[in-house]
């Protein structure tokens, strides 16, 4: 029998116009409605998924650069997530979800607060996928903090989170109707909290969490998710997190070394390694046979200008950089970078090429356009049969824990993912067939 995995979702686009721009809008799904999003949540629980990781920005970005992001709705409108998940949760029963989450938006106090009221209202499934973004400091009023500052303040934030919810002492909850006592307030933490970012005092207001007291199997915090893959980013993972979103390229020995780093990190803080799962981002084609799999990546190798310009668009979202009408026969100048575009998305659009002037636009773009097959392990392109082989190969091969699939949360995307990958990953006993009964944490303690 394989190895059981994990699998989870990314709503990789934030809260906003799922579907716009593509054929499957005439669906006619309205994406201010919830009932778009709770239709495919329901359907990734009965899939056997464990967990939605919503992805935010909080910024639209440099101001001069708007009219990028949204004109094709690449980059925003972006909702806010925290408020999605309530309807997520009304409408399954075990699906975890984990709104992404900057600190730079909330207090922990405020934080504190709004997490446990989730965690209640879903019954243990709650989780937050914690980013330490800075570029969107000016809306808050707040200066923005360099990359490793962002990161000590996301550990100082957590940590006051976690105090305050751990501020209700484990026995403070009596809810003795018959003597006619709910609390003990000699069990209440009036803590002060006096760091380098937060100055507050306890107790939380809120009761922390459904199974207090009780000593249950639903008791337990939140859980927290992180994507940052630097060293530092993955030291914050090793203290802080029982999920390790990880982008990486997939093959058994990157997985093997990802694991290994963050599992280092988790014992440099005194943590077993198996309390973090690492879920690798997944996107695979999935088509209906070997022949078509073949016509698509060759196709790839030759894209013609109206695909090209629509890579230019998507990459010109993230750079900030309209890209759109530049000559493709040229090579790109690094002048029109701004300073406020991040040197890694640069290196992103570089590919395997180390300067500007080694490669025309149309060559960089062309690089990002190509598709390969996942049965020679040049892509991620193949039958539903290929990719559980994939999936099934770094199971046993790297122990992998599982994979988060990287999509719009539409009907559509899901079933074009899913349709027939669900029904090969159970029949090989890699996914999940049933629930048990705690929530999100147990969800990913289950196995
Ligand atoms: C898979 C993945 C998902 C991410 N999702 C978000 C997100 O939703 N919002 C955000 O502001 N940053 C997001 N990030 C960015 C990270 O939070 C972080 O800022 C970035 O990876 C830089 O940190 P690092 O240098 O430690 O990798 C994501 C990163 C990865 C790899």
């Amino acid at each position: 029998m394989s190895r059981l995995q994990h699998f989870g979702w990314f709503l990789s686009r934030g809260f906003g116009p799922h579907g716009w721009g593509h054929p499957y809008w005439e669906w006619n799904h309205d994406w201010t409605r919830p009932d778009l999003y709770q239709q495919s949540a329901k359907t990734l629980e009965q899939a056997g998924f464990d967990l939605v990781i919503i992805e935010d920005a909080l910024s639209l970005g440099n101001a001069d650069t708007l009219d990028l992001r949204i004109r094709s709705a690449y980059g925003g409108p972006k909702h806010d997530p925290l408020l999605l998940a309530p309807y997520l949760f009304d409408a399954t029963t075990h699906l975890g979800i984990a709104p992404t989450v900057n600190p730079l938006a909330y207090s922990p106090y405020q934080a504190a607060r709004q997490f446990a009221t989730l965690q209640h209202l879903s019954a243990n499934r709650f989780g937050i996928n914690v980013v330490t973004d800075v570029g969107s400091s000016r809306h808050f009023g707040a200066e923005p903090l360099d990359h490793d500052g962002a990161y000590d303040r996301a550990e100082e934030w957590l940590g006051a989170v976690r105090r305050l919810w751990h501020s209700w002492g484990e026995d403070a909850l009596i809810a003795d109707a018959a003597t006619g006592r709910f609390a003990d307030g000699s069990k209440l933490d009036a803590f002060a909290h006096r760091g380098e970012h937060y100055r507050f005092d306890g107790p939380l207001n809120a009761l922390p969490f459904p199974g207090l007291g009780a000593g249950g199997a639903l008791s337990g915090d939140p859980i927290v998710v992180s994507p940052g893959g630097s060293p530092r980013g993955l030291a914050f993972a090793g203290e802080q997190s029982e999920v390790q979103l990880a982008l990486a390229s997939l093959d058994v020995e990157t997985i093997r070394a990802y694991r290994a780093k963050v599992h280092a990190a988790a014992r440099a803080n005194g943590r077993d390694p198996s309390d973090i799962d690492v879920l690798f981002v997944f996107k695979p084609i999935i088509v209906s046979s070997r022949e078509e799999a073949d016509r698509i990546v060759d196709a790839s190798a030759h894209p013609d200008d109206e695909t090209l310009l629509a890579v230019a668009a998507g990459q010109s979202s993230d750079l900030e950089t309209d890209l759109t009408g530049l000559d493709l026969d040229r090579p790109v100048d690094p002048a029109i970078f701004g300073d406020h575009v991040s040197r890694g998305t640069i290196k992103g659009l570089l590919g395997r090429y180390d300067d500007f002037a080694d490669a025309t636009l149309r060559e960089l773009l062309t690089a990002k356009a190509r598709l390969g097959r996942i049965s020679d392990r040049a892509g991620y392109v193949g039958t539903a049969e290929e990719i559980a082989d994939f999936i099934q190969e770094l199971g046993d091969e790297a122990d992998n824990d599982g994979f988060i699939f990287s999509g719009d949360l539409h009907p559509v995307t899901i079933h074009r993912m899913l349709g027939e990958l669900v029904p090969i990953l159970r029949r090989r006993g890699i996914l999940r067939t049933t629930y048990g009964a705690g929530g999100l944490r147990g969800n990913l303690r289950d196995f």
